[in-house]
């Protein structure tokens, strides 16, 4: 679809689901398209998806923009956080790499700028595979961005990427990817453990597509809701009569200890991992969530 493999277990239900973006139309104006935000209102698909678009592009491709939104904050937080989990992770195993939860995908290019063999990002959201794959194929990021309520203005620039042949964006469900065993030699799951229906499903799933070697490199703010992940599968946040108090980080910690617990993941073991980097949503132009990032890297271990 529009140069984006749909390669997910039920084809009829991620159709259904995305249909308004596959089927979105590219050629009305922004004068047009503001009426259509304003007749659709707050809450609507149309809101959120636009809202979701305004936020991660402005984050990914904010500092290529040739007209920049002159306020706070700064674009490229995630990038930055990339960056930091790439030193932490060093020396970075050659061979393909998977972007888990890539979104509009700043972060596939910019890995296969650093020298990455081959970059496969993957998400679920068509509208942000879609910003993805217009940079990759015609070198332009195009998006509304959100400056207040109802109000988005349009931006669009071109964009060029060293080694962007090297890259690709599928729609494939990161817990549960469709690659044979040890395919990948590096995954990145940027801020999308807590987006997961099963993040425990998400980290074996990465589990299994790296080569024994293969490191993993996780940033999430466990922001954890119902919405998107059940409160049983979440990773620590609820009974904080345990001995963790209910964090997440070190129920995290024992997924990646292998036989430390029934639940431990026996294929991942935790190698290094940093706290506090900044990561920043921006809503609009008054408005900015900051996160407070942990990031980990683990390594695809031998399962005995
Ligand atoms: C919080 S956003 C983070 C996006 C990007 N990695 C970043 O840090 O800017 C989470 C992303 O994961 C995607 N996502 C959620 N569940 C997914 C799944 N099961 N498989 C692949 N992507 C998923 C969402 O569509 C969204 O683009």
């Amino acid at each position: 679809m529009d140069g984006i493999p749909l390669i997910v277990a039920n084809i009829r239900h991620y159709i259904a689901d995305n249909i308004q973006s596959i089927y979105a139309r590219r050629d009305l104006s922004d004068f047009t398209e503001s009426i259509l935000g304003d007749c659709c209102g707050s809450g609507s698909l149309f809101e959120t998806t636009r809202q979701h678009l305004s936020s991660y592009t402005w984050d990914h491709y904010g500092d290529l923009d040739p007209e920049p939104f002159s306020g706070a904050p700064r674009p490229g937080s995630m990038i930055r956080t990339l960056e930091a989990g790439r030193e932490l992770a060093a020396p970075l195993p050659a061979g393909p790499v998977i972007d888990a939860g890539c979104a509009v995908g700043r972060s596939s290019f910019s890995l296969a700028a650093s020298g990455a063999e081959l970059v496969l990002g993957v998400d679920l959201n068509f509208a942000m595979l879609r910003v993805a794959a217009e940079a990759l194929r015609h070198g332009i990021v195009r998006f509304p961005l959100r400056r207040t309520g109802l109000v988005y203005q349009r931006r669009e620039f071109p964009v060029s990427f060293a080694h962007s042949d090297k890259v690709d964006f599928w729609a494939c469900d990161a817990a549960a990817l469709p690659f044979a065993t040890g395919t990948f030699s590096m995954a990145v799951s940027m801020n999308l453990l807590d987006c997961v229906y099963e993040p425990r499903e998400l980290l074996a799933s990465i589990g299994r597509a790296l080569q024994t070697g293969g490191k993993v490199i996780l940033a999430c703010p466990y922001d954890w809701s119902p919405s998107a992940t059940p409160v049983e599968a979440w990773l620590g946040g609820h009974s904080q009569r345990t001995p963790s108090g209910g964090a997440s980080e070190p129920v995290l910690r024992t997924l990646l200890t292998p036989g430390a617990h029934p639940n431990s993941l026996n294929t991942l073991k935790l190698l290094i991992e940093r706290e506090h980097l900044p990561w920043q949503v921006r809503l609009h132009d008054r408005s900015t969530m900051t996160y407070d990032l942990h990031l980990v890297v683990a390594e695809r271990c031998m399962v005995a």
